[in-house]
């Protein structure tokens, strides 16, 4: 089975025109005059830059690029360009992106070497450390591609990236060199993210999830992980993650993993807790999905694996705050022992649920898991899921959606948004919404009227959180990038793992 790339990051002390390497990679905007690096390479190249943006071929819009070759006259075999759009649109993610497209740049020419002068043109506008970190974090987005199972080698992909970050200036490559080390770690685990997020349901049930998290913690004494399997799900009385995996040959498990740091939390830092749907494969059940687009729904576990990777990631970067990480695993299919329209099930909060659509099953198994947290006392509970087409016709698939019952929270998760590129819109869940989820029969209902779904799902996952601070991240629409984009391969695009972990690297530094 093929490995994914290997992506080495470094940082390199060299003149721009004078530094050898398989590919100089150099970003423009497209409203400014070119800066002085790109003029002094323009001169060396006999004006072939300018030319091309009075042919019109490049002019330096987001999302495009062009090749230029050194022919001698620099030291780089090739010039890439990558567009940085508007001067005054610019943020954090437009580096983040511009080193992304310069990555998959690379994979797809069979370069083995890339050399980034990208920061060069955000100038001292943006912090060194966060530019380091947001570059190290899109070479690792660009560069990823998931053909684990194609076995045809012919015209395939290198093994390996190797990536330098240039600049003649010591104290620039200091401050550069700061932000690298987190932005592996966080893309590293983006790239596992995504990959087990890709790997279809017969490889990843509910047992072989369970294994991935057991394996991802060994050898980390901070990070404990314990799995209930079927019997103790049983013995805990979670009837909510019962019901979903009733249908399935594979059993349902909860991935509980429990991150204590060396270090004693500083002051009084909140317990967090991330709890993820890790739905394995969804098919809706006896309430089944149309046959159109179903494989997709493979990738209904993007949420619980974000949250596995997030919890390494604070391990690896030895954030000093305690967190939980929940992670309800269940396969949904049809079957004789599947749950059913109709069916009452009392859940581990004691509260119990009619089954309207066996299909909305996700906020079933995560109302387990969060009422799991509470027990725990978790101060703030974050959970992340694919959870309603609702979302993904409100939002399309540019924004996921935040409900919370604590605005500084909601405010909290806008900056880590703007910060790792994960964007995402304040939707509400309030009362009126709640309302909806009551049902005659029992305590609530799974599914609320055609209007408002996402709204209503979240409002049904807030009867189960008490008096803890929480949000929901309604992810669906984001884990999956379904046409080839200039920054990224399709396939699944590891959202939240940024996110979440930006978060928690803001809260430890919050006054
Ligand atoms: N996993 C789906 C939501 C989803 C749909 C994610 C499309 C990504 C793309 C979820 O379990 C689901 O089926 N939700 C239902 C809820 C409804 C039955 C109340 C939905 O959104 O249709
Ligand atoms: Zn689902
Ligand atoms: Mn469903």
């Amino acid at each position: 089975m093929r490995q994914i790339i290997d992506v080495d990051v470094k940082t390199k002390k060299a003149e721009f025109a004078r530094c050898k390497t398989d590919m100089l990679v150099v970003g423009r905007f497209s409203d400014a005059e070119p800066d002085e690096i790109l003029r002094k390479l323009d001169d060396k190249l006999g004006g072939a830059v300018e030319r091309l943006k009075e042919l019109g071929d490049f002019t330096g819009k987001t999302r495009t690029h062009a090749v230029l070759y050194g022919n001698g006259k620099i030291a780089a075999a090739r010039l890439l360009l990558v567009g940085l759009g508007e001067r005054g649109k610019t943020t954090l993610d437009t580096l983040r992106k511009a080193a992304a497209i310069a990555a998959n740049r690379a994979v797809e020419l069979k370069v083995k070497q890339i050399s980034l002068a990208l920061h060069r043109a955000f100038g001292g506008s943006l912090d060194a450390a966060a530019m380091g970190r947001a570059i190290a974090e899109g070479v690792y987005y660009g560069s990823y591609r998931y053909d684990e199972y194609v076995s045809e080698s012919e015209n395939g992909r290198l093994g390996s990236l190797e990536v330098q970050i240039v600049d003649p200036s010591p104290a620039q490559l200091k401050g550069l060199n700061a932000g690298i080390t987190p932005g592996v770690i966080i893309g590293r685990m983006q790239s596992y993210t995504r990959t087990l997020a890709n790997r279809p349901a017969n490889v990843i049930n509910p047992p072989a999830l369970a294994k991935a998290a057991r394996d991802l913690t060994r050898g980390l004494t901070t990070l404990r992980c314990t799995i209930y399997d079927e019997r103790q799900l049983e013995a805990e009385k979670m009837g909510g993650i019962l019901a979903v995996g009733a249908g399935s040959q594979s059993k349902p498990r909860l991935i509980i993993l429990k991150y204590m740091p060396v270090k004693k939390p500083a002051r009084r830092l909140p317990t967090v807790a991330l709890v993820g749907k890790g739905v394995t494969f969804d098919s809706g059940g006896i309430s089944i999905k149309p046959a159109q687009d179903m494989d997709q729904m493979k990738m209904d576990k993007t949420g619980g694996i974000a949250v596995l990777a997030a919890m390494k990631a604070a391990a690896e970067l030895e954030l000093p705050l305690n967190l939980w990480g929940l992670v309800p695993a269940a396969e949904n299919l049809p079957s004789g022992s599947s749950y059913r329209p109709g069916d009452i099930v009392t859940t581990y909060s004691g509260k119990t649920v009619e089954i309207l659509n066996t299909d909305a099953e996700g906020r079933m198994l995560l109302c387990d898991a969060l009422a799991f947290a509470v027990r725990q006392k978790s101060d703030i509970i974050i959970d992340i899921a694919t959870l309603t087409g609702a979302c993904m016709v409100a939002l399309g698939s540019f924004k996921a959606g935040v409900m919370s019952n604590d605005d500084e929270l909601v405010k909290d998760l806008q900056n880590a948004a703007d910060e790792s590129g994960e964007s995402l819109w304040h939707l509400p869940s309030g009362d009126e919404y709640a309302e909806e989820m009551k049902s005659k029969v029992a305590d609530l209902k799974n599914a609320g009227s055609r209007w408002g779904g996402a709204c209503t799902a979240a409002a049904f996952l807030r009867q189960f959180v008490g008096e803890a601070k929480w949000a929901h991240l309604d992810i669906a629409g984001m884990d999956v990038l379904t046409t080839p984009a200039a920054h990224a391969a399709p396939g699944s695009t590891g959202f939240g793992v940024r996110l979440l972990i930006t978060y928690l690297m803001n809260l430890i530094e919050k006054k």
